[in-house]
């Protein structure tokens, strides 16, 4: 029987991803490769929907990469590969664009929050058919499942009344996906504000755990978490927000159940927490980061890598896509 088809990606990040990125999507990406047929990718497309240096964002897609392998993304289980190796990804966003309606594309929420934020000047059509391209990321692979935060269900659910309409307009050729929510899916939050999630537009650098910082910057984040004015180590997520985060991120880390845990620490102080979760984030990070290093060290065996996982990727997207312009009468 076949596996089912997971499609994820990333947009290239600055220098590092960050813990939120670790426990909440790469830890489930590397499971998921004893049960499904993964393809993971380095969305580059989808960032210069937002203005690049060409020599970072190049940089970034490397790291992004390195970070996957180094993770444990194996490239033999996994395609793994940057989306721009790929031509049919643009190829295929623009048959989709000819099918998505202007007023639907204007209802992504997402479009008009970032709108919003960048301001008319830096507001693109590209950022606007960001959807449509995620769409072709998609399709492409006949993925059946997407793993997909709240910020991505309405474009999930684009992707998927695309490929419906297509299908009945030109006759069956795309799979339709599924969201599909990963049952140990940790969601980590800023550790100085633990009322918003860890991001990389995180408004400070103090609550955001980068993976290859070094790990002395590592303990001292975290050793520096805010919490509250107990001493109780207790899981509570409305009234101590802090904590819990810490239990959170010391259970994804760890695999242990937060009760186990909660325990572990009843009667004794926050500072210990803290100070033992450091040391378990940072021995957990020590190989990963090693592993990272050794990559980007090595740039033909990450060229390597990446010009596989862009083959393997290229011929099944290319089988889909001469199927849609066949279909579409090219
Ligand atoms: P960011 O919020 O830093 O921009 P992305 O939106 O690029 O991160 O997310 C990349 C992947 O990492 C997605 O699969 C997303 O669900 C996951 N992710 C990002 N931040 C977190 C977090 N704080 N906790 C759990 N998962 C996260
Ligand atoms: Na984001």
């Amino acid at each position: 029987t076949e596996r089912p088809v997971v499609f994820s990606g990333m947009q290239p990040s600055s220098d590092s991803l960050h813990l939120g990125n670790y426990l909440g999507a790469l830890v489930n990406w590397v499971a998921l490769q004893d049960t499904v047929d993964p393809i993971y990718c380095v969305v580059d497309l989808h960032a210069i929907t937002v203005a690049q240096d060409p020599a970072k964002l190049r940089e970034s897609s490397r790291r992004t990469a390195a970070q996957y392998l180094a993770a444990g993304i194996d490239p033999e289980r996994s395609t793994l590969f940057v989306q721009s190796q790929v031509p049919a990804h643009a190829e295929l966003a623009w048959v989709l664009g000819t099918i998505t309606g202007f007023g639907e594309a204007g209802r992504m929420t997402q479009f008009k929050d970032k709108s919003q934020r960048y301001g008319a000047e830096s507001t693109t059509v590209g950022l606007f058919t960001y959807p449509v391209l995620m769409a072709a990321d998609i399709l492409l692979y006949e993925t059946n499942l997407v793993p997909v935060g709240d910020d991505q269900r309405q474009h999930l659910e684009l992707t998927r009344d695309l490929a419906g309409r297509f299908n009945s307009r030109y006759g069956e050729t795309f799979v339709i996906p599924e969201a599909y929510i990963p049952e140990t899916s940790a969601r980590i939050y800023d550790l100085q504000d633990p009322s918003a999630k860890m991001s990389k537009s995180a408004a400070s650098e103090a609550g955001l755990v980068r993976l290859l910082d070094d790990p002395k910057i590592t303990a001292k984040k975290i050793k520096s978490a805010v919490t509250d004015a107990e001493r109780e180590v207790r899981y509570d997520r409305q009234a101590k927000p802090g904590i819990s985060n810490l239990l959170d991120i010391y259970a994804a880390a760890s695999g242990e159940p937060i009760e186990t845990i909660a325990a572990r620490y009843e009667g004794r102080g926050y500072g210990d927490l803290k100070k033992e979760l450091a040391e378990l984030v940072v021995e957990r990070l020590e190989p990963f980061r090693t592993r990272t290093f050794e990559l980007l060290d090595d740039p033909a065996e990450l060229d390597r890598l990446l010009a596989i996982g862009a083959e393997k990727a290229s011929e099944r997207a290319e089988r889909v896509l001469a199927q849609v312009y066949e279909r579409v009468g090219f």
